[in-house]
């Protein structure tokens, strides 16, 4: 079957649907997701969006500025930072009359609390100087990524967006360098269906899959990096993921940093508030990078306590906030703690260990989410990108919290913008032969499929192996042997087989394909992190403990190569007004 609309956007989470609801009413929209529209991961955000509204206290849109270039030590491009932190402010009074339901301060103003690495000076007339925790980050008590994706959701539905929901893509159709559209499986029947368009935007969110120990939901599984990869385009800084300190021991799930935001705080197992020797001025407070490597360096140190299972965690200690607090504030992540691992937050501490949370790097666009060719910042025409699957770059080698919801929406627009001003010029192209030809052999040759291997053991493999290998630390050694551990599994998964041969609902086969996706980010992440030979931000080299802006100030671009060892080229970083300096808390 094909379908022919003006643009089409993959992915239903908070960046896909911004963009939806700015596409002019003159030009129709079509919508693909995997899941129905309202369980896209958006919804699993929790703590808050940030902007300088100052409805608490005093802020700037520089101070904003300031602490995200800090906080990506120094790999944001300053630009673009700039045009986020600045439009953050008219961003979230647009939800608010979009009908966003945000709490509320005593004034009645939207609320806004502390989130890790949200500062301002201690003096202002100082601003480079020690810097003290500022309430930035806009919230719904603990739902906030809820409450955006279904406003958003009802202002697509009002804005005419036709959705194809639990569509899966598995192809993207570039033809002479050009963007004319997607081939994607209607889950329900495993019928194929080409969707004809003169513009494809990207809204696919991560890949947080790819690690065992992760706080994304099964959706997370890389499909538009890696249809990209495959087209030949570049996946950019795909070496910087961030691992949020906060997951429930075991499970991984997100306790938001909303937790120490209200005035949560981590203990060892001598009861110790170990953040006061990593980071002695904002304490929990500091960016997810350094909060991640302090509670690995206590476990390591011995100083954490020991599961039933042999694996270790730390404490995040909330009993002290109160009753009333907890179930205002955080309802949710408390009745997490409550439901799967049985404590009870009032009066007991929540065992958490870093969880795999957030790709920095991805597809690579420029301000206005144009897809870019290469490293000199050429565009493909008609290919757009943006949130989390999209790399601009604003979060460098480290994002801070909450800046990730107001990346969607201030993106989605801007993406939904440049598309409507495209298309007022944009023609159809005519689409190339059979493009739907290379989606018919994947499903046949899967459902046809008799080797050894299974999804779920290369799947498991792979997440363990990210996990010890690529994960908060590094070295050559570690990166050197998940090298090898891909190529292994990427053979491997030329024979494996799937027990579901029939068209309804082959969630089997739908996962099989996600396994490739994992696969080829997985490769992408792996090879650049090889590559750094520094430690930034969200990427710690053991062997390589500094900062090195002389060799390493640069973006990575990855080309996928046939070989299995991408070829990689560099893009320098974007300064304006933020000179590096040592990244201290
Ligand atoms: O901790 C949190 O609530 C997560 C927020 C984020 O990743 O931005």
């Amino acid at each position: 079957m094909i379908h022919k609309f003006d643009v089409v956007i993959i992915g239903a989470g908070g960046a896909g649907l911004r963009a939806a609801v700015e596409i002019p009413k003159e030009f129709s929209c079509a919508v693909i997701s995997k899941v129905f529209p309202p369980r896209s991961h958006t919804g699993t955000a929790q703590g808050g969006v940030c902007a300088a509204l100052s409805n608490m206290e005093d802020d700037t849109w520089e101070n904003h500025a300031f602490d995200t270039v800090k906080g990506s030590d120094y790999l944001g491009d300053q630009d673009c930072i700039e045009v986020m932190c600045k439009d953050a402010i008219r961003a979230i009074i647009e939800l608010e009359h979009m009908g966003m339901p945000f709490s509320r301060n005593a004034e009645g103003k939207i609320a806004q609390r502390n989130f890790g690495g949200h500062t301002k000076p201690a003096d202002m007339s100082d601003p480079y100087g020690k810097r003290i925790p500022v309430k930035r980050s806009c919230y719904s008590a603990d739902r906030t990524g809820h409450v955006m994706l279904q406003t958003l959701y009802e202002n697509s539905i009002k804005n005419q967006v036709n959705f194809f929901s639990e569509f899966f893509v598995t192809d993207l159709i570039i033809d002479d360098g050009v963007s004319k559209g997607v081939v994607a499986i209607d889950i329900r029947t495993s019928e194929i269906h080409i969707f004809h368009a003169k513009a494809v935007m990207f809204a696919t969110g991560g890949n947080g899959r790819v690690f065992r120990i992760t706080s994304n939901a099964h959706v997370g599984t890389g499909d538009g990096f890696a249809l990209v990869y495959k087209s030949g385009l570049p996946l950019e800084d795909m070496e910087f993921y961030q691992f949020h300190p906060t997951g429930l021991w075991k499970l991984g799930i997100l306790v938001s940093e909303a937790a120490r935001g209200e005035g949560g705080i981590l203990l060892n197992k001598d009861k110790e508030r170990f953040m006061v020797r990593y980071a002695p001025t904002v304490m929990d407070l500091a960016p997810r990078d350094m909060v991640s490597r302090a509670i690995i360096s206590e476990i390591r140190a011995g100083k954490g306590i020991r599961g039933s299972d042999g694996t270790d965690y730390v404490y995040l200690d909330v009993s002290h906030l109160g009753k009333k607090v907890i179930d205002e504030k955080l309802p949710e992540i408390t009745g997490f703690a409550r439901t799967y691992l049985g404590v009870e937050p009032t009066k007991e501490p929540i065992p958490i260990q870093p969880t795999a949370h957030y790709a920095m790097g991805g597809i690579p666009t420029n301000v206005n989410c144009e897809v870019l060719k290469n490293e000199t910042g050429e565009i493909v025409a008609g290919l757009y990108a943006a949130g989390e699957c999209a790399c601009v770059s604003v979060h460098g080698a480290n994002r801070l919290g909450t800046n990730s919801l107001l990346d969607l929406v201030v993106f989605g627009r801007r993406g939904g913008k440049r598309i409507g001003e495209f298309l007022k010029t944009a023609s159809f192209t005519e689409l190339p032969k059979n493009a739907d030809e290379k989606t018919k052999e994947l499903i046949s040759k899967l459902l046809n499929s008799t080797g050894k291997e299974t999804v779920v053991g290369i799947r498991t493999e792979l997440q363990q192996t990210m996990m010890d290998d690529c994960g908060v630390f590094r070295t050559e050694e570690l990166l050197g042997k998940m090298v090898s551990k891909i190529s292994e599994l990427k053979e491997r998964y030329k024979d494996v087989h799937i027990q579901d041969k029939g068209y309804v609902f082959n969630t089997d086969l739908i996962e099989a394909i996600e396994l490739d996706n994992l696969l080829d980010t997985a490769e992408a992440m792996v090879h650049s992190a090889y590559e750094r030979k520094e430690s930034r931000g969200a990427h710690t080299r053991e062997d390589f403990p500094n900062r090195d802006d002389a060799n390493f100030m640069k973006h990575t671009f990855a080309f996928k190569n046939e070989t299995g060892k991408p070829n990689l080229k560099y893009k320098p970083v974007t300064v304006t007004r933020y000179k590096p300096m040592e990244r201290k808390y």
